[in-house]
């Protein structure tokens, strides 16, 4: 596309953009990650930096905005996660997050070992309980415990530290970290489950959950679904915020908008593009005719998510293979935002205001133009509007967020 500039490990590229979030007042970044890689994959996939080393170069080139990455359930250890993702919080002043996902790519397995990769609900299992651990060890200390009370010569208060002694089904982890209770109590929770057994870990640990939906209807039942688990397991349904993803390409008209989409698809490598579209259906589609429809499938056990919302938007809108492939590639599967800045800024009011959505996940499909639009034309008008803050008012991800921060269990 013209003006866009790549990519995954082009540092300069993603400070710059991370600064233009920040001068927006967006609540925070997010890096998505994989433990895979095959000649073929996209190239917004093929190669990429490590999150966390990416994140802690953020905190110091950033003063605001928080900084959320995946990190995998099944390829690491609570202790190693629980200190990447506390030490961040402290780098950064409280602006930490963790996507916690299970991993969808089987192909990781190959990277670590001989273990084949889990089923889907042995994965969640891990999950839940990887979670609990890293909560635990986060609680080592008591907040303060670390006095470095020069009067008194006292370093540390051990009276205040807690052995977590974790002996569980997948994990054993005596504990106790070896750092302070992040300023954040805990980094903020992200989550992105789809499937039912997905929906119930979101609504159990997460405070943030990011969703693919294409429709205000769906998105608000989902929305009430995932705060309806959430009041159910004891939680307050105002501490889960739900936010879908959403590409937007700006235009002085919906048409004007739409040649650009027309533009990007020109430019797009149709393997790679294919490569995208199979994965979120989990199904090899090179086989199929491109201008015939999107045949039936079985159900999907890798992005369940993605594939019904692509399959459903296929079969509503009648796309071909072809145009579907070109969506799930310019958007990654999420929705397609296309029209004049004001236009945007009502739809996303639209939905906001029908309980479709918390927040959002602005996804746009080139940077950095794509994102400069939207963040020098859509968000003056959501701020006028009143729906969008003009300026931080904290300097926690949890403030810009309206999020409690965890009190210690010593302290409930
Ligand atoms: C916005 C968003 C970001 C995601 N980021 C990742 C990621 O970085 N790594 C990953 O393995 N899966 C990622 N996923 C996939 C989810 O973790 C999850 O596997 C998927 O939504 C399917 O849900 P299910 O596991 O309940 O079937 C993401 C999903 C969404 C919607």
């Amino acid at each position: 596309m013209p003006g866009a500039e790549a990519g995954a490990e082009n540092f300069p590229l993603i400070q710059r953009i991370t600064r233009t979030a920040e001068r927006a007042r967006f609540d925070f970044v997010f890096f998505a990650d994989a433990l895979n890689a095959a000649p073929g994959m996209h190239p917004s996939v093929l190669v990429r930096l490590e999150p966390l080393t990416l994140l802690a170069a953020l905190a110091a080139s950033t003063t605001h905005i928080g900084l959320a990455a995946t990190c995998n359930t099944t390829y690491t250890e609570p202790y190693n996660l629980a200190r990447l993702f506390g030490s961040l919080d402290h780098i950064s002043g409280g602006r930490a997050a963790w996507n916690v996902v299970t991993g969808a790519f089987a192909e990781a397995s190959q990277n670590f070992g001989t273990r084949p990769h889990p089923p889907h609900e042995e994965r969640y299992a891990i999950a839940a309980e990887f979670v609990r651990v890293v909560r635990g060890l986060w609680d080592s200390w008591e907040d303060g415990a670390i006095t470095m009370d020069r009067a008194t010569g006292q370093f540390a208060d051990a009276s205040r530290l807690h052995v977590l002694n974790h002996r569980g089904a997948h994990f054993e982890v005596k504990g106790p970290l070896n750092l302070s209770r992040p300023p954040q109590g805990h980094p903020v929770l992200i989550q992105a489950g789809a499937s039912d057994t997905g929906r119930d870990l979101a609504a159990s640990i997460a405070e943030v959950v990011f969703a693919v939906q294409q429709d205000v209807e769906s998105a608000r039942a989902f929305a009430e679904d995932i705060k309806a688990r959430a009041a159910r397991m004891g939680r307050d349904p105002a501490h889960v915020k739900v936010m879908p993803g959403v590409s937007p390409i700006l235009g002085g008209s919906v048409a004007e908008a739409r040649a650009k989409l027309d533009q990007l698809g020109e430019f797009l490598d149709p393997v790679a593009a294919l490569t995208v579209l199979s994965e979120r259906l989990g199904q090899d589609l090179s086989g199929y005719d491109l201008d015939g429809p999107v045949p039936e499938l079985p159900e999907s056990t890798i992005m369940r998510g993605h594939a019904a919302v692509l399959t459903a938007l296929a079969r509503r809108e009648g796309l071909t293979l072809r145009q579907l492939r070109n969506v799930a590639a310019g958007a990654m599967g999420h929705r397609l935002l296309l029209g004049t800045p004001e236009q945007v800024a009502d739809d996303l009011e639209a939905w906001f205001r029908a309980g479709a959505a918390d927040g959002f996940n602005i996804m746009p499909p080139w940077f950095p133009g794509a994102f400069d639009d939207f963040a020098n034309e859509v968000v003056p008008i959501l701020q006028k509007r009143g729906l969008f803050r003009e300026d931080y008012s904290g300097t926690m991800l949890r403030d810009h967020l309206g999020l409690p921060r965890p009190t210690h269990p010593t302290a409930l």
